[in-house]
């Protein structure tokens, strides 16, 4: 039986032992680098630099949020603002694994600046067991290369430490609960966020398509789930396809892109079953994706694809 007590303390521990100069973390505000943010300032202190960067492409209200949060905790903390570098490095690019080792080498090229600054020798990372399954380690094949892992360029100068590496994520949930962080309950969100839920070029247009559809999605099925309708879902979020289609706008025709809606239940993302959510939540959902965005999307749809054979990303 996994102990999140038993683990903080030893891995605390373990950080002191290992870390001998400074360190900096990328924190996304998420589960796995917010836990592992804070067991690594429980072992350095003020010799961890702690640094959310806005690449543009997190979710609705995300950066005020992580600010007031990671503020909250007392840990060492900078926001740094890299929007624009990241479009621009996107431009013209349609494949998804150009697109996540770019959004991955680009995380680590604003890190090392950051930590250059800093004076930092480590870097931190929230890595957790599925993402390296997943990205190949020799014993499997490659599947996609998450960008904590396949993004990492060969040359990187800074020494990786990855206190959560051999947990799964029900298990980094014990240990996000244990330390009383307000992310424990949040849904998992992909390192290069919402640029690999944009299929096709993520263009900074294209990008505010699918945050405010995510947002639309999140806050139905939350509060369908308050509601006692549904069970929350493990992971629910909008995709936007390169796909446009005819539709009707009063009397005259539109041309509009598709939304398509995923939501999946599952106990460690390793393998996944479509939610079943009632016609009704998805319907609220549809009519406030296409009245919120009437010159946008004119088209929504429902993905029933199980893990696998597909992913829950689609890209
Ligand atoms: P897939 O799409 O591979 O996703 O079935 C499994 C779980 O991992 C999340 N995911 C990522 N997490 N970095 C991450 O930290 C990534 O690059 C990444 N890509 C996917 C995904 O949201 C799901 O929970």
């Amino acid at each position: 039986m996994f102990d999140p007590k038993k683990f903080v303390e030893e891995m605390i521990a373990e950080l002191k032992g290992s870390i001998d100069g400074r360190a900096i973390i990328a924190c996304s505000g998420g589960v796995d680098s917010t836990a592992a943010a804070i067991i690594a300032d429980r072992a350095i202190g003020e010799r961890l630099l702690t640094v959310y960067v806005d690449t543009g492409f997190m979710r609705k209200g995300e950066n005020e949020w992580v600010d007031r949060m990671l503020r909250g905790l007392g840990i060492n903390f900078r926001l740094i603002d890299a929007s624009d570098e990241f479009f621009r490095a996107l431009r013209g690019v349609v494949d998804p694994e150009k697109k996540r080792k770019i959004i991955g080498e680009k995380f680590i090229r604003v890190f090392e600046r950051a930590a250059k600054e800093f004076g930092a020798e480590y870097l931190v990372q929230g890595t957790i067991a599925p993402d390296w399954i997943e990205s190949g380690d020799n014993l499997r094949d490659t599947i996609k290369s998450h960008h904590n892992v396949g993004g990492l360029p060969s040359d990187m100068k800074l020494k990786l430490v990855e206190p959560l590496r051999d947990l799964y994520k029900d298990e980094v949930r014990k240990v996000a609960r244990y330390l009383g962080i307000e992310v424990s309950e949040r849904q998992p969100f992909p390192g290069p966020a919402l640029a690999i839920r944009v299929m096709g070029e993520a263009t900074p247009e294209a990008v505010e398509i699918v945050r405010n559809a995510c947002a639309i999605v999140e806050e139905e099925i939350e509060r369908a789930a308050a509601e006692g309708r549904i069970e929350r879902p493990w992971q629910y979020f909008a995709v936007l396809l390169p796909v446009h289609s005819v539709g009707v706008h009063g009397d005259r025709r539109a041309y509009g892109r598709t939304i398509a809606i995923r939501a999946v239940d599952s106990v460690d993302a390793m393998s996944a079953a479509y939610s079943k959510i009632p016609h009704d939540v998805l319907e609220r959902i549809s009519v406030r994706i296409t009245n919120e965005m009437k010159d946008k999307v004119n088209r929504v749809v429902y993905d029933i694809t199980h893990k696998p054979p597909a992913t829950i990303e689609w890209e």
